[in-house]
């Protein structure tokens, strides 16, 4: 029965194949119906593999014709089989000519979320389990799809190695404080019983959470087999509503031996221009759609950042365009404060007008594994920002001399003794090594143009919101 079988995607194709006689079975979700007066019915028929809709033309000696297009409502799941041929009417290249149709599941129009008309994006993100439907999260789905797809190609091309990094970890990464904690004690009962909480007790034997990064694992395995990346879910308890933050995201980061800060900018670089490239050339309607619908100099925009060289420029350089640009931020920039997005897109839509890279942050605002450098100030960090966003990288040179790391964990009041096996890789044949991390949902931001992260992801986890 599935012989004959096509995704609307590669109905197409078959056309131009020449194959007019063979008969084809689609099945999807009604867009819209059109009831013509003599007796024959449009129906745009969606099935997700791409954004085009089938328009299928239903005559109406159609066996059961009358019963069956009055179910035909947006919505409704259906399958058809007919014959391809071109088509008469504007908008559509080719269209199918029913034969058999069976209605599969009704949606009651009185009470179907997804009418013809738009949906805002606050809307749809209540009726996460049906906003696919839409062009834009089709659309949406696809791209990340193919963003997921390039970020493994990328490294796999390249010989690096895909391990695996816990979900759950003792170790704070980033040093930030927003670990999602992990237990299986009973906290109602703790609470009533007045009594403090005794990890011993707890699954672990000691406090545990979700990762925020795979980092410090991976340097594990960048310190033994090689170039290696991890690609995972990371969490964090960052109680902060914008539009460039969740508290459940993906994150790839890539770590290699013997990697000094230039060479680790150089990766990051091609990096985001292959995922840009490959994205563009996978999901070219998907990317016209966004363009037209969503940012009108998206492709624009995406072809200037595959174009030319990032900017690198150090933290200091920047800090002083910032100061001298007569703009005024609502934060204010002096050396040593943390960049806010609002610099970081003056940096890369105004003054430069394309990616930049910023390196050599000062030391107090980096976390306790970056490399010192040696004025004693600033360490070898580096940022990829990029216009619209702001910060969609973060990485750094590790700190591979046992000594100064020891003395910079306590510093940043971390026990040395928590981070053992760390500092082991430091005792034992060390080695100069970089990696970074992408964000993948900032990544899904910057190609589709789409302005709220919550919509780059399909469940959205932020305070207060953990629904689906
Ligand atoms: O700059 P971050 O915090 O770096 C790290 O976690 C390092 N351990 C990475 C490494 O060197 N291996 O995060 C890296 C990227 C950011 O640039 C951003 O794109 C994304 O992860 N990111 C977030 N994305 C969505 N929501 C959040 N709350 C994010 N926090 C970071
Ligand atoms: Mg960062």
């Amino acid at each position: 029965m599935t012989d004959s079988l096509y995704p609307i995607a590669k109905v197409a194709h078959l056309l131009s194949l020449g194959q007019p006689d063979e008969l084809v079975l689609v099945r999807g979700w009604v867009r819209t119906k059109r009831e013509s007066k003599q007796d024959f019915a449009f129906i745009e028929l969606n099935d997700g593999s791409c954004l085009a809709n089938l328009q299928v033309v239903v005559p109406g000696e159609l066996p059961g014709y009358a019963t069956s297009i009055k179910e035909l409502s947006t919505g409704t799941s259906v399958s058809f089989k007919g014959k391809l041929q071109a088509s008469q009417g504007k908008g559509q290249r080719i269209e199918l000519l029913a034969s058999e149709l069976h209605v599969l599941g009704t949606a009651d129009p009185a009470t179907y979320p997804l009418q013809k008309k738009g949906h805002s994006f606050e809307f749809l993100r209540e009726k996460a389990h049906l906003r696919p439907r839409t062009n834009t999260f089709g659309a949406m789905a696809r791209v990340r799809n193919a963003i997921s797809f390039a970020i493994h190609s990328f490294f796999q091309e390249r010989g690096f190695l895909y391990v695996h990094t816990p979900i759950i970890t003792g170790s704070d990464c980033e040093g930030a404080g927003q670990i999602f904690q992990v237990t299986t004690l009973d906290l109602a009962r703790l609470a009533a019983s007045g009594r403090a909480v005794d990890y011993s007790q707890d699954f672990f034997g000691k406090p545990a959470g979700l990762t925020v990064s795979g980092q410090l694992e991976a340097e594990i395995f960048a310190t033994s087999v090689g170039d290696c990346y991890t690609f995972g879910p990371t969490f964090r308890a960052e109680n902060s509503n914008t539009t460039r933050h969740l508290a459940e995201f993906w994150m790839v980061e890539p770590e290699m031996p013997f990697y000094e800060l230039a060479d680790n900018m150089t990766l990051a670089e091609s990096f985001v221009k292959y995922i840009i490239r490959q994205v563009m050339e996978k999901c070219g309607d998907d990317l016209a759609f966004f363009n037209e619908r969503i940012e009108p100099k998206l492709l624009e925009s995406l072809n200037n950042i595959i174009s030319h060289n990032f900017i690198r420029l150090s933290y200091t350089e920047a800090v002083e365009i910032l100061q001298k640009s007569g703009q005024s931020f609502q934060f204010p920039v002096e050396w040593g404060v943390d960049l806010q997005s609002e610099h970081e897109r003056f940096l890369t839509e105004q003054h430069f007008a394309q990616p930049v890279i910023l390196y050599d942050y000062p030391r107090q605002i980096k976390s306790f594994y970056m490399r010192a450098n040696d004025d004693g100030k600033t360490v070898r960090a580096m940022d990829v920002l990029v216009p619209r966003i702001g910060e969609i990288i973060g990485g750094s040179q590790r700190e591979e001399r046992h000594d100064v790391l020891v003395a910079r964990m306590q510093e940043c009041g971390l026990k040395p003794e928590d981070y053992w096996w760390y500092l082991e890789l430091r005792k034992y044949g060390t080695v100069p090594h970089s990696g970074f991390g992408l964000g993948l949902e900032r990544t899904v931001q910057l190609i589709t143009g789409m302005v709220n992260i919550r919509d780059c992801i399909p469940f959205p986890r932020t305070p207060k919101s953990a629904e689906f």
